[in-house]
């Protein structure tokens, strides 16, 4: 029998997981970049003639993982604010007097665009290290029309120099910046009517998002700024519910949204809401854990009322800056209730059917792109069991070992 060419097989895992359920078998065959085959490896080899090989020594094989909310766009952490939380100061009052956000507005702006395209790198370069081969990539710490697109620019040439694959959105609307401090409506204008159009036409941006809450936008504003994003063609991602219930839930699942994140709040009107539309709930539970706060987005009622849940980091300096997503899953473990299974589902195929990249992300199946991870791990239950120790032997993505 002739073999065919692949470029590498994987074999000996203890688990295969494909991103949805556990797979017969210890291996896979990657060639031209995607999934071939996967299976007992022993049959693998009756087909497949490997240029090279990978040994998973018994871990635990899954997809790439897919980081559905990320902030990567900032120039540096804000450990003074850390500092004064915890000496008992609360996120939304540190906004409210012109740190938070609009700190790391200052410093993205004190940078040129090369050096932020730098940060950029190095913070997806963290993230890969963790298992994530593809992620959404929010600009929002730039704040001026021009900033916003220079960010954007920046998370580009960040991708193409790490390989991370990314889904860049534009969150001109993530806070009214300190000029239109006094008249946030012509945030609002600029925004609708110069930002969201140079973002969809530059093609620089897939998605919008808004930051629904008192501290930021509230329903009247992000309703504008969505419709708009909506009209130019965007995918809609939106931050709501996660101090207060503003009705951003209800907006998202009426505009059609793609996804609706944070949740800690959700109230029964918001999740019926969820229940009967198409939107992904995009649980951050890291974030609750850094911010203290004692609530967290009611995952268990979410999926037992049908609603499609995804993790993900939030990776930001101000409310989560970890950009692990095995770290996350402890969390998502421990505070949301998931199993290990739901958790590394959460990660990989619903993350990538949340960016509408279902059908090449997130999945280890035959035609999809060959990212995958191998985790030192006994079995999948020890899969956020750990917390504190990257859990990440070796990254495969587009069909090359790019950490190990
Ligand atoms: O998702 N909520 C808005 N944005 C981030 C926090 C950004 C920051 O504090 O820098 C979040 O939590
Ligand atoms: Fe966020």
């Amino acid at each position: 029998m002739t073999l065919a060419p692949c470029d590498l097989l994987v074999h000996g895992a203890g688990v295969l997981f494909s991103g949805e359920q556990v797979l017969e078998g210890d291996g896979v065959a990657l060639g031209d970049g995607k999934v071939l085959e996967t299976g007992p490896s022993s049959g693998l080899r009756e087909r497949w003639a490997p240029a090279s090989e990978l040994d998973a020594e018994g871990g635990v094989v899954a997809p790439g993982f897919v980081d559905a909310h990320v902030h990567p766009a900032f120039a540096e952490g804000r450990a003074g604010e850390f500092a004064l939380r915890s000496r008992g100061a609360d996120y939304q009052e540190i906004a409210a007097a012109g740190g938070g956000i609009l700190s790391s507005v200052r410093a993205v702006r004190g940078l040129s665009e090369e050096e932020l395209a730098l940060k950029v790198a190095g913070h997806f370069r963290r993230m890969r290290r963790h298992g994530t081969t593809s992620c959404e990539a929010k600009s929002g710490y730039g704040l001026t029309v021009e900033e916003e697109l220079k960010s954007l620019r920046a998370i580009a040439a960040a991708a193409e120099s790490t390989g991370m694959e990314v889904f860049p959105t534009f969150l001109g609307a993530h806070a009214v910046p300190e000029e239109h401090r006094d008249d946030p409506d012509r945030w609002v204008d600029a925004l609708c009517d110069e930002g969201l159009p140079a973002a969809a036409e530059s093609g620089l941006a897939r998605a919008a998002d808004v930051f629904i809450e008192g501290i930021a936008f509230d329903l009247d504003r992000s309703r504008r700024y969505l419709e708009k994003a909506k009209e130019l063609g965007l995918a809609l991602r939106v931050h709501a519910d996660q101090f207060e219930i503003l009705g951003g839930v209800e907006l998202a699942v009426e505009l059609g949204a793609e996804s609706v994140d944070h949740l800690e709040m959700l109230g029964d009107g918001g999740l019926e809401a969820l229940a009967l539309g198409t939107t992904f709930a995009g649980l951050l539970p890291a974030v609750a854990h850094f911010l203290g706060q004692e609530t967290d987005a009611p995952a268990r009622r979410l999926l037992a009322a049908g609603v499609r849940c995804f993790i993900a980091t939030d990776f930001n300096p101000g409310s989560c800056p970890c950009p692990s997503l095995p770290e996350v899953a402890h969390f998502a473990r421990r505070r949301l209730g998931l199993t290990a299974e739901e958790t590394l589902t959460a990660i990989t195929s619903t993350a990538a059917d949340s960016l509408g990249a279902g059908d090449r992300k997130g999945r280890l199946v035959p035609g999809h792109d060959a990212d995958l991870v191998i985790l030192d791990l006994p079995d999948l239950d020890h899969f956020g069991y750990f917390l504190g120790e990257n859990p990440v032997c070796a990254v495969v993505a587009a069909g090359g070992v790019v950490e190990e």
